[in-house]
C-alpha cells in the first residue's frame, strides 16, 4: 500500500465512523478481474465499509467490468440503469472500474450518458481507490482516474479473499500477444511480471493461513519472466510446489506457443500441480490460427498435446475455442471439430466471435453472419457434450485424491470435493473430514456433471 493512500483510508474511515455503511462489488470478468475485486474489497474493508452481497442495498456500489466480448457492455448499461433508479431515493456512490474503463469510447459514453456515475477508475489505477473514494464522498467530486500507459506493479495492497482454502495469486499483468480478435492487450497493457520473491512470500503467507490450493494467474503465465535465481515459469512452478501446506497448484492461462519442455517437466515432477491443464486452442485450422496471430499450427498443437500426455500420465486438458472468426469457412471450422475429437478435452469453453473495436480482426469485411456463427457453436457444443458421459465413465472404480470443498449443494449429508482434474465428486462424510483436507475416494457412480464415491 502506498503511504499516501494510508492517509486517505484513515480519512474515509473517520468520516464513515458509526454510519455502518455497506459496499458491494459486482465482478463481471475473468479470474484476474476477480483477483482485482478481492484487492478492492481489501481496501474498502480497511476504510470501514461492510461488504454485502446484494448491490441494490449497498451505499457504495463497485462494478468491476470486463470487455472481452460484446454482451458485457449491454449488461453493464443495464446495471447502471438499476443504480440510477436507486440513486433517486437514496445517496448511493457508484464506482466503475476494470478493463472496460480502459476503453476511451466507453469512458466517454459513460461521461455523456450516465453523468451521475461518481467514480471511474482503470486497471492501472486501482491502487488509488482510497484517495478517489475520499474525493468522491467528501469533496463530492466526479472522479475519473484512468491511465493509458502501463501501470507499475503495486505490491502489498490489502486483500480480502473470497474463499478460505483456495486462493488466486496474480503473477503477471498485461499481454504482449495481440491475438487479432482480442482486446485484452489494449486494455491491460504490456506484460509485467511480479518479482518471484514477492509471489513466493505471498503464497507462503497463504499456506500459513491454511490455504491449500493456489491458482497462479496471468494472461500468458508461461511467458513469465523472473530474475537470476528464479528465471522463468518452470522455475516458479518448482518453487511454489516446495511450499509446505500448499497441496494443489493450478495456473491459468498458458499459451501453447510458450509451453516449453521445462514447464512440462515441472508438471510431470510435481504431483501438487493439477492434472488438468488449460491449453487454449481458439481454432483447429492452421490458416485461421495464422490470421488470429496465435503462432502455432494445428499439427504443432496436436504434437504438443501428445508430448504432454506422454510425459504426464493421467493428464486431461481443457480449452477455449472461438467459432466464427472472420473468414472462417465450414471446412476450416471442421478442423476445430477434428482437434476436439482428437484431444478429447475434458472441458471446453466455447465462444462466438465478437467484434472488438480497435482490434485487427474487427476491420475485416468477411465477418461471418450471426446465424452461421450460432450454428457452428451448437455443432461444437453437441460434439463436446456427446463426449462428457464417456469421459466421466473413465473415472469409475478408480481411486481419486479429493480436496474437500464443503457440503454437497444438493445433499446436506454428503461432502463435495474436486479431483486433481477438477471433477466434482460427492461422497458420504465421516466425522473426521474437514474442508481443505485431502482424502482418497473410490468412484462408484458417474453422472453428467458430477461423480459419486466412497472414502477408502
Ligand atoms: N489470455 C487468455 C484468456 C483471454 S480471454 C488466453 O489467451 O487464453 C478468454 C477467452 O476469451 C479467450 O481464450 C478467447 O477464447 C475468448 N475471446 C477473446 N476475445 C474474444 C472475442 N473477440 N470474441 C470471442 N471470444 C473471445
Ligand atoms: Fe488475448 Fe491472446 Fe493475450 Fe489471451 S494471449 S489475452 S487471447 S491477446
Ligand atoms: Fe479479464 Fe475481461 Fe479484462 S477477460 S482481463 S476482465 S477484459
Amino acid at each position: 500500500m502506498q503511504p499516501n493512500q494510508e492517509k486517505f483510508i484513515s480519512l474515509v474511515k473517520e468520516k464513515n465512523k458509526g454510519k455502518n455503511l455497506k459496499y458491494s462489488i459486482l465482478t463481471m470478468g475473468c479470474q484476474l478481474n476477480e483477483n482485482d475485486s478481492e484487492k478492492i474489497a481489501g481496501m474498502l474493508d480497511e476504510m470501514g465499509y461492510i461488504e454485502i452481497d446484494n448491490y441494490k442495498e449497498a451505499d457504495l456500489v463497485i462494478f468491476n467490468t470486463c470487455c472481452v466480448r460484446e454482451n458485457a457492455e449491454e449488461r453493464l448499461f443495464g446495471k447502471i440503469g438499476e443504480i440510477k433508479k436507486i440513486k433517486e431515493s437514496k445517496n448511493v456512490i457508484l464506482a466503475i472500474g476494470g478493463c472496460m474503463m480502459q476503453e476511451k469510447n466507453m469512458v466517454n459514453k459513460i461521461k455523456k450518458s450516465y453523468p451521475f456515475v461518481n467514480l471511474i477508475f482503470g486497471t492501472h489505477t486501482m491502487q488509488n481507490l482510497p484517495e478517489n473514494i475520499y474525493k468522491a464522498i467528501i469533496k463530492q467530486e466526479k472522479v475519473r482516474d484512468i491511465l493509458d500507459i502501463d501501470g507499475e506493479i503495486f505490491e502489498g495492497l490489502p486483500i480480502k479473499r473470497n474463499n478460505e482454502y483456495k486462493a488466486s495469486v496474480t503473477i503477471m499483468y498485461g499481454c504482449n500477444n495481440f491475438c487479432t480478435y482480442c482486446i485484452v492487450p489494449y486494455v491491460r497493457g504490456r506484460e509485467r511480471s511480479r518479482e518471484p520473491e514477492k509471489i513466493l512470500e505471498e503464497i507462503k503467507g497463504l499456506a500459513k493461513e491454511g490455504y491449500k490450493e493456489i491458482t497462479l494467474l496471468g494472461q500468458n503465465v508461461n511467458s513469465y519472466k523472473g530474475n537470476e535465481k528464479i528465471k522463468n515459469f518452470a522455475d516458479l512452478l518448482n518453487e511454489v510446489c516446495k511450499i509446505d501446506g500448499i497441496e494443489r497448484v493450478n495456473f491459468i492461462s498458458p499459451h501453447p506457443k510458450d509451453f516449453t519442455d521445462d514447464v512440462i517437466e515441472a508438471i510431470a515432477n510435481n504431483e501438487k500441480i493439477s492434472r488438468i491443464i488449460h491449453l487454449p486452442l481458439q481454432s483447429g485450422n492452421t490458416k485461421v490460427l495464422k490470421e488470429m496471430n496465435r503462432k502455432y499450427t494445428k499439427e504443432q498443437y496436436l504434437s504438443l498435446v501428445d508430448k504432454m500426455k506422454e510425459r504426464i500420465p493421467n493428464l486431461v486438458l481443457s480449452t477455449d475455442i472461438i467459432v466464427g472468426f472472420p473468414g472462417e469457412t465450414e471446412e476450416e471450422f471442421e478442423d476445430t471439430l477434428d482437434v476436439v475429437k482428437k484431444v478429447n478435452f475434458e472441458q471446453v469453453f466455447m465462444f462466438i466471435y465478437s467484434i472488438r473495436e480497435g482490434t485487427v480482426a474487427a476491420e475485416r469485411e468477411d465477418q461471418i453472419p450471426e446465424e452461421i456463427k450460432h450454428k457452428r457453436f451448437d455443432k461444437l457444443k453437441e460434439l463436446y457434450e456427446s463426449r462428457v458421459d464417456e469421459n466421466n465413465e473413465k473415472y469409475l472404480n478408480t481411486v481419486q485424491k479429493l480436496l474437500i470443498e464443503g457440503k454437497s449443494k444438493n445433499n446436506e449429508n454428503m461432502l463435495e470435493g474436486r479431483t486433481t482434474t477438477n471433477k466434482v465428486v460427492i461422497f458420504n462424510s465421516n466425522e473426521k473430514n474437514k474442508i481443505g483436507d485431502i482424502v482418497s475416494v473410490k468412484i462408484t457412480e458417474a453422472h453428467r456433471w458430477y461423480l459419486k464415491g466412497e472414502i477408502v
